[in-house]
């Protein structure tokens, strides 16, 4: 395992860094099989190749988002269902965009400098199961305005789908 990223170039276009991490995320994966160390690194390495302002996983604990690890500041500890962003992504098992936080109803604030958010569902899809059960939430927050288009959800839903639902296994 590489112990930094610095063979990833910076000036690469978003699309390319996105193909490059999920490549080292699933080498990563491959390697340890404790979910909590997979995910602290992929929070940091989403944090360290993209800058964003905050990183990080709420997991399904009780039936409440428990905040698990994550890459930023000071961080609201439990989320309820359909609660803010996250609890909304939780209910609606879907990934929410939010271009301007103050826009969304029932917005959480764990930081006044976040400004737009992206928050992605963590599915167990189980062939017995009726419904599919949500594990988590990945949660990313930008200090720009309107920061998250439909490259970012591409590739953040398939590293969801290819390198952290694995993870839950
Ligand atoms: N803004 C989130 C809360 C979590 S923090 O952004 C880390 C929400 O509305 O659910």
């Amino acid at each position: 395992m590489p112990e930094s990223l610095n063979h990833i170039d910076k000036n690469i276009s978003k699309e390319e860094k996105y193909k490059q991490i999920i490549i080292e995320i699933k080498h990563l994966i491959q390697h340890e099989n404790d979910l909590i160390a997979n995910l602290a690194n992929i929070s940091a390495i989403l944090k360290e190749i993209f800058s964003f302002w905050w990183v990080g996983f709420y997991l399904v604990k009780n039936n409440q988002l428990v905040l698990g690890p994550f890459q930023g500041s000071l961080a609201c500890t439990r989320i309820q269902l359909n609660k803010g962003v996250c609890g909304t992504s939780w209910g609606q098992r879907k990934t929410i965009v939010v271009k301007n936080v103050h826009e969304f109803p029932g917005h959480i604030a764990c930081s006044s400098a976040s400004l737009s958010e992206i928050v992605l569902p963590i599915i167990r899809i189980s062939s017995n199961d009726e419904q599919a059960q949500v594990l988590g939430v990945l949660d990313i927050d930008s200090e720009y305005e309107a920061h998250f288009d439909d490259v970012d959800q591409y590739y953040l839903e398939e590293l969801v789908r290819e390198c952290i639902e694995p993870c839950f296994s």
